[in-house]
């Protein structure tokens, strides 16, 4: 497809089967060379995340992301990766998604993800597990900064999923914004916001929980003076994953044609919000598919951005869907998803949106989490039974590089 980057992320236990720097596996310290040197001799520019969701076990066993020591853990890991691979890597985002990881990993939805298992103490748990996320985000990115960009002149940032939030009537203003505040605010103004630290709205609305609850104090933790400083700046991008936006209402809709896409999750229930979506936007997948066409949701976020954290460079490092049945390798959904997705980018930046890179998610079926092979978000389809695990590409992959190609769309 002659795209001119390829993100990808290194499996912590690869390299460290029991977690720790003490104890390395040069196999896949190896593997991971022989990755990056094919990528940079064919011109490709590798953008490396350093965790997307594979913890070792061991550090599991400790308790994982709620585990204070994790920062330490998180940051030696990082010192390693930068030593190892610094000359020839150029991109590094140090946490992918850290609201999935922590929601679906250490909350009431915890079957699904990895490492699960914190039903019980959810209510706090998820709060802990995404502030330790951040604080190591901010340890790997300080060690970048002082130790390695000076010589290596590389980039780090993190990459945080953004679900837009759109009023569904005038009535539900404030519970949209509120809303996208919890979601992405939580997690992108510690770094990114005027001040630092986590959201206004966010914050108050917490302590108001705790008042509620009877709680000696917020289920949401509390950074020092010093760490807030440390986070602040410590990114030189903000990777954005996006895939769909919800209406927001303050009240529950019975008896309304809307598709009710409402958890009742733990995280839902603090922010106080009901989700939906509207029947008209463009389903893709199967009836459980969680994604519609909403390409305005990610128009919305990058003004947002633009707006609210001082333009800073925003690299999309996910957008896309998975397969919609029926299709086969002619899959025109995807491809007007894709289109209609990078229309809204363009869009942004002619909005004055700074805008550097798109990636699609993703080249290749893969395998996805909980769902294993069954959800495929490949441009390339993979015969995962032959044991050269062929790729055949969609209609979308031959689309896709003619766009790269261009560095545009040609038929708008
Ligand atoms: C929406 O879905 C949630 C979660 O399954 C459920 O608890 C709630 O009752 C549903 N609301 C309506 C109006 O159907």
């Amino acid at each position: 497809m002659k795209v001119k980057a390829y993100r990808f992320s290194i499996s912590w236990p690869r390299l460290f089967p029991n977690g720790l720097t003490e104890d390395i596996n040069a196999e896949g310290v190896e593997y991971y060379h022989k990755l990056i040197d094919l990528l940079v001799a064919n011109g490709i520019q590798p953008m490396v995340t350093l965790y997307h969701w594979d913890l070792p076990l061991a550090l599991g066993d400790q308790g994982g992301w709620i585990n204070r020591e994790i920062v330490g853990w998180f940051g030696d890991y990082a010192r390693f990766c930068f030593e190892e691979y610094g000359s020839k890597v150029k991109y590094w985002i140090t946490i992918n998604e850290a609201y999935i990881a922590s929601l679906h990993g250490y909350c009431g939805q915890g079957e699904e993800f990895a490492p699960g298992g914190f039903k019980k103490n959810c209510e706090w748990s998820l709060y802990l597990a995404a502030h330790h996320m951040l604080l190591a985000h901010g340890r790997a990115a300080n060690i970048y900064k002082k130790e390695f960009q000076p010589t290596q002149n590389g980039v780090i940032g993190i990459t945080n999923l953004a679900v837009w939030y759109e009023p569904l009537t005038k009535e539900d203003e404030e519970v949209a914004k509120r809303a996208f505040e919890f979601q992405f605010g939580w997690l992108t103004h510690p770094i990114y916001g005027d001040g630092g630290d986590y959201p206004e709205v966010m914050k108050a609305k917490m302590e108001e929980l705790k008042e509620k609850e009877g709680r000696a104090k917020s289920r949401l933790p509390q950074f020092s003076k010093q760490e807030i400083e440390e986070l602040k700046g410590s990114a030189d991008f903000l990777g954005i994953n996006y895939y769909y936006g919800f209406l927001t209402s303050r009240e529950e809709q019975k008896n309304s044609d809307l598709i009710n896409m409402t958890t009742l999750d733990q995280w839902e229930r603090d922010a106080s919000m009901f989700s939906y979506y509207d029947p008209k936007w463009e389903p893709v997948g199967d009836n459980n598919s969680w994604i519609r066409n909403y390409p305005d949701g990610l128009y919305n976020t990058l003004n947002f951005v633009k707006t609210n954290y001082a333009n800073i460079p925003v690299y999309i490092t996910e957008n896309g869907c998975m397969d919609t049945p029926g299709e086969d390798l002619r899959d025109v959904t995807r491809l007007r998803y894709l289109r209609n997705h990078i229309n809204a980018v363009y869009r942004a930046i002619s909005d004055g949106s700074n805008v550097k890179v798109y990636t699609a998610w993703s080249l290749m079926d893969n395998f996805e989490w909980n769902f294993a092979y069954g959800i495929k978000f490949g441009l390339y389809r993979v015969d995962f039974s032959s044991s050269d695990r062929t790729r055949i590409p969609k209609q979308s992959a031959e689309w896709y590089g003619r766009v790269v190609l261009r560095n545009g769309l040609l038929d708008y």
